[in-house]
């Protein structure tokens, strides 16, 4: 199937991304594991952002604008990568981190400065960095800065197609392999990665479970953005397919979003050191703790892909941690 029938997009990164088998791991665990290597999209560390950012960059465009504007954590992959990016399409970028200015800009915070992204701290709390947004819209607008807005993750029924074609994407990947998967798991915040592969999976029928981990919101709450998302999305395409079956899962955020636990380490390390692959301690590394442990209960299995949704500039923002409560105790125990 060709993705003719979405948005326009910018062509503004290194696709298709490459899909591999981490053989030395999947024996070890008794499945065929596949990974979908989204790390390695540009620019800047990669990640899954630019996949819906050729979509909203190219409405950007459309609306004539001048500047962009949009709002994350203060360690957002997604705000890193739309502020490198607006660069390359020399638009000025605007970002309202929600979060409390730290004393050192590390990991995506210092890409965000090389990017030379006017930056806002907004204090804790969406609601704050919601009200800052808007009236900075208002200010851009006013000075005649032609602002667009880019919702949180990315998430419109804009954003969405990047991941309808990523599954378009990895659909014919398979089908050149020879193989089908049973189970596709990912990471999911804002849910609009998810609601993209949903649309995909229901326009070719795919019978893939498709198994959300949750790094952060309730899993009541997360399904009800992604059944908006999917809704709005097949609205604008005129799609009129039924949402396929998905699971959820929030047990694996642990202490709390972009907090660091033992067995998300472990995750990280199992990963590094079998396989040369690195993941991030907010998203992927979490997600990657829940594949082992639904491997664990035997609610996957078979052949299973791990979409690497990136993030890995993040990790340099946590070595401080990584150093003095989890490697150094290790080292300790050897
Ligand atoms: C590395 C990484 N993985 C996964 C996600 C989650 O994607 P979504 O917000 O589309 O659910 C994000 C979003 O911020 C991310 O940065």
């Amino acid at each position: 199937m060709k993705d003719g029938f979405l948005s326009p997009k910018l062509n503004l990164s290194t696709l298709p991304t490459p899909l591999e088998e981490l053989n030395n791991l999947g024996k070890s665990l008794g499945i065929e594991l596949f990974l979908k290597r989204d790390d390695l999209t540009t620019p800047g560390g990669g990640g899954n952002k630019v996949r819906k950012l050729e979509f909203l960059f190219a409405d950007a465009i459309r609306a004539g604008a001048k500047t962009v504007l949009t709002i994350g954590g203060v360690q957002s992959n997604h705000c890193r990568q739309t502020a490198l990016l607006a660069r390359k399409l020399n638009l000025e970028p605007y970002l309202v981190l929600m979060g409390n200015e730290p004393e050192t800009f590390q990991g995506n915070l210092l890409l965000d400065q090389l990017a030379g992204a006017q930056i806002y701290f907004s204090g804790r709390g969406r609601k704050a960095g919601e009200e800052l947004l808007g009236e900075l819209f208002r200010e851009l607008k006013e000075k005649g800065k032609e602002p667009y807005l880019i919702p949180y993750g990315g998430s419109n029924e804009i954003g969405v197609q990047g991941y309808i074609s990523a599954w378009l994407e990895l659909k014919e990947e398979a089908e050149r392999m020879g193989k089908d998967f049973d189970y596709i798991v990912l990471a999911a915040s804002s849910g609009g990665t998810m609601a993209g592969i949903l649309i995909g999976q229901a326009l070719t029928e795919s019978k893939a479970r498709c198994m959300g981990i949750s790094v952060g919101p309730k899993k009541e709450e997360l399904r009800e953005e992604i059944v908006e998302l999917f809704e709005r999305t097949s609205k604008k395409l005129n799609i009129e397919k039924p949402l396929p079956e998905f699971f959820l899962f929030d047990e694996f955020v642990g202490p709390g979003y972009g907090v660091l636990d033992e067995k998300t380490v472990e995750a990280i390390l199992t990963l590094s050191q079998r396989e040369g692959i690195l993941l991030d301690p907010v998203y992927t590394g979490k997600t990657f703790k829940g594949l082992l442990g639904l491997l664990e209960r035997g609610e996957i299995g078979g052949r299973v892909l791990f979409w690497h949704t990136g993030g890995i500039p993040a990790l340099f923002a946590y070595s401080e941690i990584f150093k003095t409560r989890f490697l150094d105790e290790k080292k300790g125990e050897k």
